[in-house]
C-alpha cells in the first residue's frame, strides 16, 4: 500500500503523539478533533513535544519546522476522505469508536486503510461496522509516542495478510519496532501491565506501603523508569480504568477488576498528570 497521507482521529495524549511521529517521518497528516478548543490544545501539545525533541537533539529545528507544516488540523471528518490510512485515537469506548468508523466508512474510498490505536477493545468488533474488514487492523502506540519504540500490530479475524504487511512497513517507517498479536483483550502489553497497575492500587488500599515507597520499590528494585502509581498518573487513571473495565468485561477475571479507590479517583476527577492531580499533585507543574 502506498501511504502518503495519514488521517488521525483524536488529538489527545495519544493522537497528538501519533500525528507528531507521522509528520516527523514525512507523511502529510490531517488530525481531527471534535471542537476548536480541543484541537488547539492538541496541536499545542504537538508543538511542545517537537520543541522538546529539538532541545534534546532528537530532531533538527528545520525538520521540526517541516513536520509542523505537514500537520493540518480540522474538526470535520469529511476532511479525512482523501487520506490513505486513518489511525483512530479517540476515547476507549467501543460505541464511540464504531460510530467514528461507521462515519468514516461512508466518506472514504474503498482502498483507505483503517487502524485503531485501541488499548484493549476488539478490532474485529470495530471492523464489523465497516465495509472493509480486510483493510482494518489494530496499531497500538505507547505513551509518550515520540519516545516509546513499540507498536503492537493487531490482526482482527478478517484482517488480510497484505494489510498486516503494509501496517508493519508503515509502523517501521516511523522508526518503531513491531510486535504482532491476535485480537485478544489488552493484546500483549496491557494483558500483563493492567493487573500489575491494579495490584499497585490494591497494595495502597491494603496499606502495605506509602505511594512513594511502592513507586520507589519498583523503580529501584526492578529498574523500571517509573513506579506503577506514577505511571498510572502518566497514562491517566481514567484511561486505565476504562481499559481495565473493558478487559474485565471480556475475561470475567478478578485480576482485571478495578479496585474501589481507582473508581473513586475517576469519579472525583483525579485523573492523573493531565488533570493536575492523581496519586500525586501536579498543580504547580
Ligand atoms: N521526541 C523525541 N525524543 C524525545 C522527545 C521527543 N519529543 N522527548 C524526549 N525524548 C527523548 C529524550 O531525548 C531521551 O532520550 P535519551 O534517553 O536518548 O537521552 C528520552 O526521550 C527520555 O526523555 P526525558 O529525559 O525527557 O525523560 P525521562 O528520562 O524523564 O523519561 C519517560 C520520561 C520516557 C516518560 C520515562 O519515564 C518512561 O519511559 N516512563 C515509562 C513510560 C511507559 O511505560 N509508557 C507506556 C505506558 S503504557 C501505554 O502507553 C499503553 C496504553 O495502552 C495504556
Amino acid at each position: 500500500m502506498g501511504i502518503k497521507r495519514v488521517g488521525v482521529v483524536g488529538c489527545g495524549l495519544m493522537g497528538s503523539g501519533i500525528a507528531e511521529v507521522c509528520a516527523r517521518a514525512g507523511y502529510a497528516v490531517i488530525v481531527r478533533e471534535v471542537s476548536d478548543d480541543l484541537l488547539t490544545k492538541g496541536l499545542a501539545r504537538v508543538e511542545q513535544s517537537m520543541q522538546r525533541g529539538v532541545q534534546r537533539g532528537k530532531v533538527t529545528a528545520d525538520d521540526a519546522k517541516a513536520a509542523r507544516a505537514g500537520i493540518t488540523g480540522t474538526t470535520r471528518l469529511d476532511d479525512l476522505a482523501e487520506v490513505d490510512l486513518i489511525i483512530e485515537a479517540v476515547v476507549e469506548n467501543m460505541h464511540l469508536k464504531q460510530e467514528v468508523f461507521r462515519e468514516l466508512d461512508r466518506r472514504c474510498p474503498p482502498p483507505t486503510i483503517f487502524a485503531s490505536n485501541t488499548s484493549s477493545l476488539s478490532i474485529t468488533e470495530m471492523a464489523s461496522v465497516t465495509s472493509r474488514r480486510d483493510l482494518f487492523l489494530g496499531m497500538h502506540f505507547f505513551n509518550p509516542v515520540p519516545v516509546m519504540k513499540l507498536v503492537e500490530l493487531v490482526r482482527g479475524l478478517q484482517t488480510s495478510d497484505s494489510t498486516m504487511t503494509g501496517g508493519r512497513r508503515f509502523a517501521e517507517s516511523l522508526g518503531k519496532t513491531v510486535v504482532v498479536c491476535k485480537d485478544s483483550p489488552g493484546f500483549i502489553v496491557n494483558f500483563l501491565l493492567v493487573p500489575y497497575l491494579l495490584d499497585a492500587v490494591r497494595a495502597l488500599e491494603l496499606g502495605i506501603a506509602t505511594k512513594e515507597d511502592v513507586d520507589t520499590a519498583i523503580q529501584l528494585g526492578l529498574a523500571h523508569p517509573m513506579g506503577p502509581l506514577t505511571l498510572l498518573d502518566y497514562v491517566g487513571i481514567d484511561t486505565t480504568y476504562y481499559i481495565a473495565e473493558a478487559m474485565f468485561h471480556e475475561f470475567k477475571d478478578p485480576r482485571y477488576a478495578a479496585p474501589p479507590l481507582m473508581k473513586q479517583m475517576v469519579l472525583a476527577g483525579l485523573h492523573g498528570r493531565k488533570a493536575g492531580r492523581g496519586f500525586y499533585d501536579y498543580s504547580t507543574q
